[in-house]
């Protein structure tokens, strides 16, 4: 039997969307604590963070297609250079209270602030991981990472870095076997309880 062939192309506008939906479905966990009954909004408050992410500039996103150009299988983004803080955070804010009203983005906010990450100009971090259920076990996420890799590369890093919740067992797997290993840990009582995530781990691999 013949390896299905899958194209790694970077990120246009118009994937902004896509790629939402595939992180909202991919980290669903995650983001029914913080979006409770209002899930339906998670969608579009992902949606204003890649575009904001893409616009206030430092991250790169690639894309897998699926069975035709207009699917994607998976998605991931590449920081190499810091953001326009002002533009993201804002944006950011400006998303979550529209969508969620104040209480619940205050609350959104504090447990999206974990894992805590600071840029270092040295290393590539890469950022929402994800590859679409039916997609899953082909090699998809492997192919993305080392597309990371080499965009890391290309841009002088010496290093990747990530985050990964320490309960994420089938990424852990898939990083360790590329290479990956622990550079540090965050432990968190809030998002312990609130999503069942006690320990992000701070995985690196060099160049
Ligand atoms: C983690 C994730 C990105 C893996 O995507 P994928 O395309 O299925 O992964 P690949 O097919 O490239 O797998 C590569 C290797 O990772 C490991 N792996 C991936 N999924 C696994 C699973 N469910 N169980 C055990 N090992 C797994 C295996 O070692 C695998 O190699 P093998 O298939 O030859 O055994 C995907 O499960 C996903 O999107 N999860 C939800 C979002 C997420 O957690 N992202 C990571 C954020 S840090």
């Amino acid at each position: 039997m013949e390896a299905e062939q899958f194209t790694v192309r970077f990120a246009n506008a118009e994937d902004d969307p896509a790629i939402a939906a595939l992180v909202v479905e991919g980290f669903l966990e995650k983001f029914r604590p913080i979006f409770g009954g209002r899930m339906d909004r998670s969608l579009r408050v992902m949606e204003k963070w890649v575009t904001l992410e893409h616009a206030s500039g430092g991250v790169t996103s690639l894309v897998t297609e699926g069975y035709s150009s207009a699917e994607l299988a998976g998605s991931v983004g590449v920081r190499t250079a810091p953001s326009r803080e002002d533009i993201l955070a804002r944006g950011l804010w400006r998303s979550l209270t529209r969508n969620l009203g104040f209480p619940r983005a205050m609350w959104a906010t504090t447990l999206l602030s974990f894992p805590r990450y600071s840029y270092t100009a040295s290393e590539a971090y890469v950022e929402r991981l994800v590859v679409s259920p039916s997609f899953q076990r082909r090699g998809i996420a492997r192919d993305l990472l080392s597309a990371a890799e080499n965009l890391a590369r290309d841009a002088g890093k010496e290093t990747v870095g990530l985050h990964v919740s320490g309960n994420n067992l089938s990424a852990l797997r898939l990083y360790e076997a590329e290479g990956y290993r622990e550079a540090g840990r965050q432990r968190s009582f809030l998002t312990g309880f609130f999503l069942d995530i006690r320990e992000w781990l701070y995985l690196q691999k060099t160049l």
